[in-house]
Parts: C-alpha cells; sequence; structure tokens
C-alpha cells in the first residue's frame, strides 16, 4: 500500500507529536534518532513506526542478557515458546542475539533430551557455567516473584546448570530456527543446535508416546501453552486437588479476572507436585499420570518442527537428523489427518477414557501447521478462522464464540492472542490461502495498534489484556512491520 496523498517531510521521527502523527499518516524520514540507522527518504506510514519502535523497546526492555523474559511484571523467567518467538523479533533487530536465544533455549534442555516449559532465571551470573552454576544456584535464593517457583519442581538442573520445570511446551524452536536460518543464515550456528533439538522431539515421539499412538501425550495442562483453555476443564477435574492454599502471585500483575481460577491453580500444583514426587518419570507420566491429553495444536507444531528440522539438516549436510525428522513428521501428520472429525477439523482427545473432547478452539487452528493435511482438513481451518467460530476482528478466537464457557477476558477461554493468529496466518500462507492469511496479519496489527503490546485481547474490541510489554507480541509485531515494509517496497519497485 502506498499513501494516496503526500507525505510529510520530517528530520526526526520522534519531535513529531502524536495528534500530527494521526492526521498526517505518512512521512519522509530524514532523520531518526529513535531507529539504529537513519533512513533517509524512506516512505513511512507513521503509526507503524511508532509501533515499531514500541515493539522494539519491548524486547529490548525483556531482555535477560542471552533470553527474553516475557514479561518482567508477570513472567520473570525463560519460557519455551516465548523464546522460540521472541527469536522472530531479534531477528528484526539483531541476528546475532537472535541466534543466542535459540542457543539459550536449547542449553535449558535436561539430560532426557527434553526442552523445558520453563528455565529459571537466578541470581547466579549468567557467565557462570555448567556444574558450578548447579551449585550456586541450589544456595542462592530462588526467585519469589513466580508460583510455581523452581523448588516446586525438584531438584531438576538443565545441561548449561539453571534450575528448570519438569514439563515442556509446545516446540516452536525449529521452525523459528529455520525462519531465522532463511533471513540470516549462520551455518556454524544452526549446525550445533541440530542435535539438541532432534533429541527434543526425539524425546516427543519416544517417551512420550508410550502406546505409540503417534502423537505425543501431554502430561500438564501448561504443555499445550494455552493453560486454562476449556478443553482441559474435563481432564484436569479429574485430579483431586491436594493443594489447598495457594499464595497466586500472577494476581498482583495482572487483574484475576483475566487469569485462571482458583481451582485451575490447585489442580496445576497437585499435578507439579506429583511429578516432583516421582522423579518426573516421563514415560510413567506419559502412561498413567493423572492428566493425559492430545493435543492438535501441540501435536501439529510438532509435525511442522520435524519437517523444518528436516529441511535445515538437508541444507547443512545431515542426512541422517534430516531422515529421522521427516519420519517424525510423517509418523505424527499420519495420526493427526486419520483422527480429523466429519466437519475436517481435529480435537483433543482425553487419554484416561479416549474420549474427544468436544471443544473447537484454537488448538484446533494450530493443527494447520501439519505438513500434508488433506485439503478438506486445511478449508475447515480456514474458514474457522476467517468466517466462522474462532473468526474476529483482531484475530483467531482461542475459544469458539459460541461455547457457553466463553469468556472474552478471561485468559485461554475466549481473548485473541497474537501468537495462535499469527501462528494461523503463516500455516495458511504456506498452503497458498494467502488472502486468509493476509486478513488474519492485519487483525494482528490492528489489535496490537489499538491495544498495545499485551498478551492478548478482546477479540470484539481489540482491547489489550494480560500481561503488558509481551514479548512475543512484540517480536511478532516486528516481524510482520518488516514484511509489510518488504512488500510495499516490492510494488514500489
Ligand atoms: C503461567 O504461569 O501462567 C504459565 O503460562 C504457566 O507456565
Amino acid at each position: 500500500m502506498r499513501p494516496s496523498w503526500d507525505p510529510i517531510t520530517v528530520k526526526r521521527m520522534d519531535l513529531i507529536s502524536i495528534s500530527a502523527r494521526a492526521s498526517t499518516p505518512w512521512a519522509t524520514i530524514v532523520g531518526d534518532s529513535t531507529r539504529k540507522e537513519d533512513t533517509p527518504g524512506e516512505v513511512v506510514p507513521l503509526l507503524a513506526h511508532d509501533v515499531r519502535a514500541m515493539a522494539a523497546a519491548v524486547l529490548r526492555g525483556n531482555d535477560n542478557g542471552g533470553y527474553t523474559v516475557p514479561s518482567r511484571a508477570t513472567y520473570p523467567h525463560q519460557w519455551n515458546w516465548d523464546s522460540a518467538l521472541a527469536a522472530l523479533g531479534w531477528a528484526e533487530l539483531d541476528s546475532a542475539r537472535a541466534w543466542t536465544e535459540l542457543e539459550t533455549l536449547a542449553g535449558a534442555r535436561d539430560r532426557q533430551g527434553m526442552i523445558p516449559h520453563i528455565a529459571f532465571h537466578t541470581r547466579v551470573p549468567d557467565r557462570v557455567n555448567g556444574r558450578l552454576r548447579g551449585m550456586l544456584t541450589t544456595v542462592a535464593a530462588p526467585y519469589a516473584r513466580y508460583l510455581p517457583g523452581p523448588r516446586w519442581w525438584g531438584k531438576r538442573f538443565s545441561v548449561d546448570g539453571r534450575r528448570i520445570s519438569g514439563i515442556t511446551q509446545p516446540p516452536l524452536a525449529a521452525t523459528c530456527m529455520r525462519l531465522l536460518f532463511e533471513a540470516h543464515a549462520d551455518e556454524e550456528r544452526v549446525r550445533a543446535l541440530l542435535r539438541p533439538l532432534l533429541c527434543w522431539h526425539r524425546f516427543l515421539l519416544e517417551e512420550r508416546d508410550p502406546r505409540g499412538t503417534g502423537e505425543p501425550v501431554l502430561i500438564h495442562p501448561w504443555e499445550s501453552g494455552r493453560d486454562n483453555a476449556v478443553e482441559w476443564d474435563t481432564p484436569l477435574w479429574r485430579v483431586m486437588p491436594e493443594v489447598t492454599v495457594v499464595h497466586r502471585r500472577d494476581t498482583h500483575s495482572v487483574d484475576a479476572a483475566e487469569r485462571p481460577s482458583d481451582e485451575h491453580y490447585r489442580r496445576y500444583l497437585t499435578l507439579v507436585r506429583r511429578g516432583t514426587e516421582i522423579g518426573w518419570r516421563q514415560t510413567r507420566l506419559a502412561r498413567t499420570g493423572a492428566f493425559r491429553v492430545l493435543d492438535p495444536g501441540f501435536s501439529g507444531i510438532l509435525a511442522r518442527a520435524c519437517h523444518d528440522l528436516a529441511w535445515l539438516a538437508e541444507q547443512l549436510g545431515e542426512p541422517q537428523i534430516a531422515a529421522e525428522s521427516d519420519r517424525g513428521c510423517e509418523r505424527v501428520a499420519a495420526a493427526l489427518r486419520a483422527r480429523a472429525d466429519s466437519d475436517g477439523l481435529i480435537r483433543p482427545v482425553d487419554l484416561t477414557d479416549e474420549s474427544t473432547l468436544e471443544v473447537t478452539s484454537a488448538g484446533s487452528a494450530l493443527a494447520a501447521l501439519t505438513p500434508g493435511l488433506g485439503d478438506d482438513q486445511l478449508r475447515a481451518v480456514s474458514e474457522l478462522v476467517t468466517s466462522g467460530a474462532l473468526a474476529s476482528p483482531y484475530g483467531v478466537r482461542s475459544l469458539d464464540r459460541d461455547h457457553p464457557e466463553r469468556s472474552p477476558r478471561n485468559y485461554w477461554r475466549g481473548p485473541a492472542w497474537t501468537n495462535i493468529t499469527w501462528l494461523s496466518a503463516w500455516a495458511l500462507e504456506r498452503r497458498g490461502e494467502l488472502d486468509a492469511a493476509e486478513s488474519l496479519r492485519a487483525q494482528m496489527l490492528a489489535a496490537v495498534e489499538g491495544g498495545g503490546m499485551r498478551e492478548y485481547f478482546v477479540p470484539d474490541s481489540g482491547r489489550g489484556l494480560g500481561a503488558r510489554d509481551f514479548a512475543w507480541t512484540a517480536a511478532l509485531t516486528l516481524r510482520e512491520l518488516a514484511a509489510g515494509a518488504a512488500a510495499r517496497g516490492e510494488a514500489a519497485a
């Protein structure tokens, strides 16, 4: 899109008042101290420029050195899929830092190869590594701002000596690494990451699939990344809560109405306590644990991750890693294809009684990431997110708009999330659904422009909710603004 009126010329972007920006949406920049380099002569939409500066400030502000915290006030450690997405934002600001993000994430893996959902920040300086770090971490005061902190998970350490949780999260890292490699190839750094990611995927495909269904078993709702999604209520309510007193920390920084309920938290923490009691024996938890589900969102992300790791291994002349990853992808994809419902959508399964959880949610949208999904299945997702039950003016809803439990302000029970909208757009684009992808991206940016760099948004009004200064919202905004600018450049050329 080009301006339909003459752009004004400005010397310094940061000197224009907000009201001037709103009434004059296009400008030619002569110099700009809010960016690293001046961009003389570049024509930019002013609003997007503001948003870009805001997103960059959030990512830099959440930088803990080697990793990015999702939000300083609410999530003060390294989270798995948050970090993978943060790398995409760093790719727009500082590609070396983007590689570091993925390396630090891989450094959080445990001895079995699982990359945990959280690697805890401690007061031990980052330059202290390995065993010494492990010893110091044990005696250093645990970081009290987050519940459940390191003590809840037992004495679990990452290979780089940090305290870690005992569960995992959606394996987005390989896909983000491929995107990073496509823009800023660094053979040496990518090569060192191939094996850690292969081992993580192998863990998911083997230890977490004791009955050979083809999909990994999730042993805690947090593993899906969509913590209090309605579909997890039935399996979670089978868990008898053993933790009665909960000193929540999350509700200090975010309104309780926007977070999971205390009843959810009692069960979340009960599952953590039970996992710790049996030393996080993963196959046993996947076989007989109190909470066991299949999630089409997680499985779709894993299938895509295996595919992307195979592609990278191919580029680097690592045929064994490529072949194993291709097999992994096909295994998960085949399992997902085989269990699509008659409307083409794939839904979660409660493994304690093998029942399908009849909920239409973001998990079904994310299944579109699966390579080789049937055309009908793909079309069903495309319709679902553009005009169906998950469509909204501000991105993909986390839950069916007609579901009786829908709550537009509550976490994964209604709001639209930037990562879900972006991943759905990306998945559809890869399958040639370009119009659908473009409209989802526009919705995602509209939410950010109106609601700020928030964790999630009310789907009908775009109001920003949840944690503030949220890293993946900033990262994906940076990526999409850059992609938009590149497309405008191409159109103008
Ligand atoms: C939280 O604490 O809300 C996280 O999403 C769980 O990892």
